[in-house]
């Protein structure tokens, strides 16, 4: 039987509840887990629909805290790790994670990965057509540096390596569990850690589509993503050097239609993005600059004033993620808020020049860009 599990932070309630009621009434399912990070309204109104709902269902309900067993900030991959303790100390088979604020989750979610499942596979994936200007950092960020780093590898083929939303057996979890660095990995760069890990391990991994695509909060400007933005990469950078193996070949079950809602949704305000460039900039982020080349340094610069981006093609991305590979601090408050505005003109350049040409458009130019990458950066060596 399986265990599904629900991190969350401060979420609609309704929401929540709604989506352990759902998981709850799936035959293979014994359990749900909601890991809140604090005790606060969230973790009371699904602590008070508890007993209705596994009264309804007859599954058991129950609720946690997080644990404090990373060494970064305490955040999602506490939440994570504590979970995957959870499970190994009890006796189910299958653990599911599910990003806890998705309204458009159903039992159907559960079904596929199930069945995944069955046929052999110890680690299975959901992804989802997303808007196009959604999912920024995994696709500048993560598939980018995967593909820079580990160009022959399996990594340059994962749809949605930051997904939440995974099926694990115990075999996996273990491979998890005993890997110091996921341990350490208490932020956002849990998600980039586990795929990293569990890819290496070679485990047979699926990954299932889900044509209703994920329905969540979606962000103001894109500075709400700033904190995962760091940490996102700088997951990626502290892999760097680590021997991942080539290619094994992973089932990825094929896309469908894309629903309308999804396919004409912009992921970010435009408006209140543009003035981030503008905005905070430090001396120490000018000194900063100079490692970049010419037309990223002075494009950049020219954006203290006017919101410039045009200079942040992919191909200058490319040369401009390198040094970051090289140079970042994750420690350093001025090399966060210049990868932020790096990020922004490469996503401002994106929308401006990809997004705007349609869905399946922008959808075709991302895929090719990360296979670009990674024969480039193989060719390089
Ligand atoms: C991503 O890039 O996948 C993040 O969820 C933000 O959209």
């Amino acid at each position: 039987m399986s265990l599904v599990i629900f991190p969350f932070k401060q979420e609609r309630p309704d929401v929540l509840i709604a989506n352990v009621r759902k998981a709850s009434r799936h035959a293979r399912v014994s359990e749900v887990l909601g890991i809140g990070y604090e005790n606060e309204e969230t973790y009371r109104a699904l602590e008070t629909a508890a007993p209705a709902i596994a009264g309804e269902t007859g599954a058991e309900i129950n609720l946690a805290l997080q644990r404090r067993i990373g060494s970064l900030r305490p955040g999602k991959g506490d939440a994570m790790n504590t979970g995957l303790d959870y499970f190994l100390a009890s006796s189910h088979d299958r653990l599911h994670f599910y990003d806890a604020d998705i309204v458009s989750f159903g039992e159907g979610w559960i079904d596929k990965a199930e069945t995944a499942a069955d046929r052999g596979y110890d680690v299975v994936r959901h992804y989802f057509p997303r808007a196009r200007t959604d999912a920024m950092i995994t696709w500048m960020i993560t598939r980018t540096g995967f593909s820079l780093l580990w160009p022959d590898s399996e990594l340059v083929h994962i749809e949605q390596p930051l997904g939440g939303e995974l099926l694990l057996t115990r075999a996996a979890a273990k491979v998890l569990v005993d890997e110091p660095r996921v341990r350490a990995q208490s932020d956002w760069g849990i998600d980039t850690v586990y795929t990293f890990v569990l890819t290496r391990a070679g485990l047979p991994l699926a990954e299932v589509y889900i044509p209703e695509g994920k329905i969540h909060k979606l962000y103001g400007a894109l500075s709400d993503l700033r904190t995962m933005l760091r940490e996102c990469f700088a997951a990626v950078q502290s892999l760097r050097g680590l021997d991942i193996g080539s290619g094994y070949g992973h089932e990825i079950e094929r896309p469908g239609p894309v629903p309308a809602a999804v396919a004409s949704q912009n992921g970010y305000n435009l408006e209140t993005t543009l003035r981030l460039l503008t905005e905070n900039w430090t001396q120490g982020q000018e000194e900063l600059l100079e490692l970049f080349p010419g037309h990223v340094r002075d494009g950049l610069l020219e954006a203290r004033t006017y919101p410039r981006f045009g200079y942040m093609d992919d191909e200058t991305w490319y040369e401009s993620y390198r040094i970051l590979l090289d140079h970042f601090d994750p420690a350093g408050e001025d090399w966060a808020e210049l990868l932020f505005k790096l990020w922004v003109a490469r996503v401002l350049h994106y929308t401006a020049n990809v997004a705007l040409r349609g869905f399946d458009f922008s959808s075709r130019y991302l895929h090719d860009m990360v296979v670009a990458y990674a024969k480039r950066s193989a060719r390089a060596g």
